[in-house]
């Protein structure tokens, strides 16, 4: 069964270009609850621990040095069906390809710089919940 949390994060571009708000509105819009949040700024080790997972691949320089570049905002999220119910909330990685409604056609400037991540698993989720925050931060707040 599909689980009921996902990791999201506001990127540096969705920050730096004033975007936080509007994204999170988005986020509640449909159907969300913040479980957790917190602005941080990463830091180069702590970006490639984050996407270890694409070290190797061309993007990855590109990507590390951009998540670490400015504040972001990851927070963890609740619903039915999360991982898909956000996917489908913010759309393509590339804003270019994404549907018309969705966080990154409306906010996005490019693949690489693309205002929003989502867990693409119910596992990643898990994990990348845990990267940011500990059980109790998230479950405390669930009530
Ligand atoms: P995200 O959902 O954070 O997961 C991995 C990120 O890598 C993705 O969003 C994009 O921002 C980035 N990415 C994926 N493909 C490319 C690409 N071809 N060029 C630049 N960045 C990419």
């Amino acid at each position: 069964m599909a689980g009921r949390r996902t990791l999201g994060i506001v990127k540096p571009d969705g920050i730096v270009n004033g975007k936080l708000g509007l994204i999170l509105a988005h986020v509640e819009r449909a159907g969300f609850k913040v479980r957790a949040a917190r602005l941080v700024r990463l830091s180069r080790a702590q970006a490639e621990a984050f996407y270890e997972v694409h070290r190797g691949r061309p993007f990855y320089e590109e990507l590390v040095t951009f998540m670490s570049s400015g504040p972001c905002l990851p927070f963890a999220l609740e619903r039915a069906d999360a991982v898909a119910t956000f996917r489908a909330t913010i759309g393509a990685t590339d804003p270019a390809e994404a549907s018309p409604g969705t966080i990154r056609k409306l906010f996005a400037e490019s693949k690489g710089r693309n205002a929003v991540h989502g867990s693409d698993s119910d596992e990643n989720a898990a994990r990348e919940i845990g990267f940011f925050f500990t059980e109790a931060e998230v479950a405390d707040l669930a009530q």
